[in-house]
């Protein structure tokens, strides 16, 4: 049964993200439409969305331009608002050159400016005032990543009917790091607005329970954090982990479509016919080790071992947060590389590595999957790596070998069937890339067949079903490693 209604009350479920579901574009010919966005993030969580008619209150991607709520693919969005300014402030400075670079262990330097923190703080409140206007009462609220931490707190004093989750995308980081924040003890009371505190992994929760007993004056007991409520008594904060994925089940049926499959011939094919195609696919993010695969990559040809004539490498790196200084530095790396090593073993013919700074839909990244032997995933740091479960959900054929950093959170789900690397170590990740590429057939099925069954049985349906159970208290399911 629906578990959502549309009154005039408002709606059961509101979930509140930096960007909405939908891409606004412009035509040729000056008419504009909305389109479903790529990313993580939208997959995990449209499907639910249509199926229960709930609202999404989110900001549209763009500076300064206004719209008034509308319904795209089944979703009621509700667009905030950002200044030009705001979007270089909020977005563009605290959340991807403050948070993003603290909580991915401090990988690029983060930066810590008062003037960003009051934006942050600004725009934290407008998307909390914007889900209090449109919540049913006693309605769900579900709160989406670093962006959005102080949001909980302030829809509580607004709102105190509402049930209220909250959801990290990323890693918390530990709270050695954590306690270079100036805002520290502010954005730990904003996560505390929440009934429910979810993380992709155990360690996270960890660490944001440690950083709550250390930077705060809260107890905590087990997995729960005692907060004051507003009638002087206490309740109850539960943080745990949710770990989350992909529509499984949709990525596969996509990757088997008779098109698709024509499409990873037609590539392979473009590509020279090679033996074994290695694949990368990310946003282009420091987080990703995109530089230490290629420069793994490159060794490997220069020192012989592979041909490449016979061994390829494919980097489809997305553009992302163009505007932000350790990406424009990020992106001149990686291209002086690819450039460098492209330039001393390449032959007429032959290109070592395939460097596109595109993104692709989900048919060509599907086929991109099938047709790759070897999928890389070298993160230095990720909250979870959805690129790793679609390689596995589109390998039906169950061969296909996945390379997989220590450092994602998908090594916690994944650690059996796929071969870990830790990316730092170069002669380590060159050793993994060559086991890789010549993994008997047998063993590559045994473990991919591993693979699938996790990301098969473990779906975002499934993710968001569960959040939302504890989040209601109809369930007090999540992981229980922490109880010990
Ligand atoms: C990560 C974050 C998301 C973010 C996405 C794309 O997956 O966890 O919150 O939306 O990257 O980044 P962008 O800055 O383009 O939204």
């Amino acid at each position: 049964a629906p578990t959502t209604s549309t009154t005039d009350d408002g709606y059961d479920l509101v979930v509140v993200a930096n960007r909405l579901p939908v891409d606004h574009t412009v035509q040729p010919d000056g008419t504009t439409t909305w389109r479903r966005a790529p990313g993580g993030l939208v997959t995990a969580i449209a499907p639910l969305m249509e199926a229960d008619e709930g609202a999404w209150v989110g900001w549209a991607g763009a500076a300064d331009v206004e719209h008034e709520p509308f319904d795209a693919s089944g979703i009621r969005c509700v667009p905030v608002t950002l200044s030009a300014g705001e979007v270089e402030r909020y977005y563009e400075g605290f959340s991807n050159d403050t948070l993003w670079p603290l909580y991915h262990d401090v990988i690029a330097p983060p930066k810590y400016h008062r003037a960003w923190w009051d934006t942050y703080q600004e725009v934290n409140e407008r998307f909390a005032r914007a889900a209090a206007d449109v919540a049913a009462p006693g309605g769900v609220v579900w709160v989406q990543d670093y962006q959005l931490q102080l949001v909980p707190a302030i829809l509580r004093r607004l709102r105190p009917d509402l049930r209220i989750g909250f959801f990290n995308h990323i890693p918390f980081p530990p709270v050695e790091l954590f306690a270079q924040l100036p805002w520290r003890s502010q954005v730990l009371e904003g996560l505390l607005g929440a009934d429910v505190v979810g993380f992709q992994r155990t360690a996270d929760a960890a660490n944001f329970l440690r950083a709550v007993r250390r930077l705060t004056a809260r107890t905590t007991r087990r997995h729960h954090v005692v907060v004051p409520d507003a009638d002087g008594g206490t309740r109850e904060v539960r943080a745990g982990a949710f770990p989350i994925s992909i529509d499984a089940s949709s990525f596969d049926a996509l990757a088997r479509t008779p098109e698709v499959q024509a499409r990873a011939r037609e590539i392979r094919h473009e590509l020279g016919d090679p033996e074994v195609i290695m694949l990368g696919v990310d946003r282009l993010d420091y987080t990703k080790g995109i530089r230490h695969r290629i420069k793994a990559f490159g060794e490997l040809v220069e020192d012989g071992t592979v041909d490449v004539s016979s061994v390829t490498l494919v980097q489809v790196a997305s553009p992302s947060r163009e505007n932000v200084g350790a990406y424009m530095q990020l992106r001149e790396e990686v291209e002086g590389l690819v450039g460098r090593i492209n330039g001393e073993v390449a032959d007429f013919g032959h290109t070592a590595v395939h460097y596109m700074h595109h993104s692709y839909p989900a048919e060509e990244m599907a086929a991109l999957c099938c047709a790759a032997d070897v999928m890389l995933v070298t993160s230095l740091r990720d909250g979870m790596n959805l690129v790793a479960k679609e390689y596995v959900a589109a390998r039906s054929d169950e061969s296909g070998v996945l390379v997989l950093s220590e450092f994602t959170g998908a090594a916690d789900e994944l650690a059996r069937g796929a071969l870990l690397c830790n990316p730092h170590d170069i002669d380590g990740l060159k050793a993994t890339m060559m086991r890789a590429a010549s993994m008997p057939r047998r063993e590559m099925r045994t473990r991919m067949r591993r693979l699938r069954k996790q990301v098969l049985e473990n779906d975002v349906a499934l993710w968001s079903r569960t959040f939302l159970d504890v989040v209601r208290g109809t369930s007090t399911h999540a992981d229980t490693s922490l109880e010990e």
